[in-house]
């Protein structure tokens, strides 16, 4: 059966670990070449060393995703190895947890910096390569938190609704150019940055009843939702949303 992604060059960043590192790795497996960055550097190459081993195609590169300077190496990185750029994954983010009264202004800084201009910053700088190629497919993490209301995050809820925002009016903006732009919105998924509300018995309890599967979701459930939107089997979606959230937000 032909793979999924075959020939194409992706780059996904936050791929060191959690959804970023299971997306590289399903993405390499359908027959994508993938372009693993983020700011763990080592952890990166042992991602795409991994990818490597298995017979698949991947590089490692540093990305700070808050600067644009590194934004340029990476794409050019990419398009020497490979000579283009069919997928951005735009997952890279960070979460803080401290309600209105408690946010600091340097808080908000770094958690939008971090979640929603750096979407910006790699939409902007991947564009050139894709309007060479004239498609692609762009796809921004935000989260069920970019649509619903979670107490106690309004600083992390701003960026995720940031970035669904972004994704639409950038989706009819690069239409034209056969670019598609959708965004995906995790509901509680298992990796290092929900460890600590699923550690905690009682915690974790109170936010899977929220949940009507009644469990966190695994990276690869995730992974699943950004082939689709990757691969050309999602030719007509532009704009979307697809919410991955066990039921959550149904409620
Ligand atoms: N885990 C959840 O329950 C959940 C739910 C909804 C949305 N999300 C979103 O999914 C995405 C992936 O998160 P995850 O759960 O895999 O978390 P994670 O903490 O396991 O992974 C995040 C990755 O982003 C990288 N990163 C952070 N700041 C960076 C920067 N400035 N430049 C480059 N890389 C950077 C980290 O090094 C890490 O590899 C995030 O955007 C997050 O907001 C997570």
């Amino acid at each position: 059966m032909a793979r999924r992604l075959e020939g194409k060059v992706a780059i996904i960043t936050g791929s060191a670990r959690g959804m970023g590192r299971a997306e590289a790795e399903l993405f390499a497996k359908e027959g994508a070449k993938v372009v693993v960055a983020d700011v763990l550097e080592d952890q990166a190459k042992e991602v795409a060393d991994k990818i490597n081993k298995d017979g698949h195609e991947a590089i490692a590169v540093k990305l700070d995703v808050t600067k644009a300077d590194e934004w340029k190496k990476v794409v050019d990185q990419a398009t020497e190895k490979w000579g283009k750029v069919d997928v951005l994954v735009n997952n890279a983010g960070i979460a803080t947890m401290n309600g209105i009264e408690d946010a600091t202004e340097e808080e908000w800084d770094r958690v939008i910096n971090t979640n929603a201009k750096s979407q910006f910053l790699g939409i902007k700088y991947v564009l050139p390569a894709m309007k060479k190629a004239t498609k692609g497919s762009i796809i921004n993490i935000s989260s069920i938190a970019g649509i619903i209301a979670f107490p106690n995050m309004p600083v992390y809820s701003a960026s995720k609704g940031a970035t669904r925002l972004l994704t639409k009016t950038v989706a009819v903006e690069l239409a034209k150019y056969n670019i598609r732009v959708n965004s995906i919105h995790p509901g509680i998924i298992r990796t290092a940055m929900a460890k600590d509300i699923l550690d905690d018995e009682q915690s974790a309890k109170q936010v899977l009843s929220a949940v009507p599967l009644g469990r966190p979701a695994e990276p690869e459930e995730v992974a699943y939702g950004a082939l689709f939107l990757a691969s050309d089997e999602s030719s007509y979606m532009t704009g979307s949303e697809l919410v991955i959230d066990g039921g959550y937000i149904a409620l």
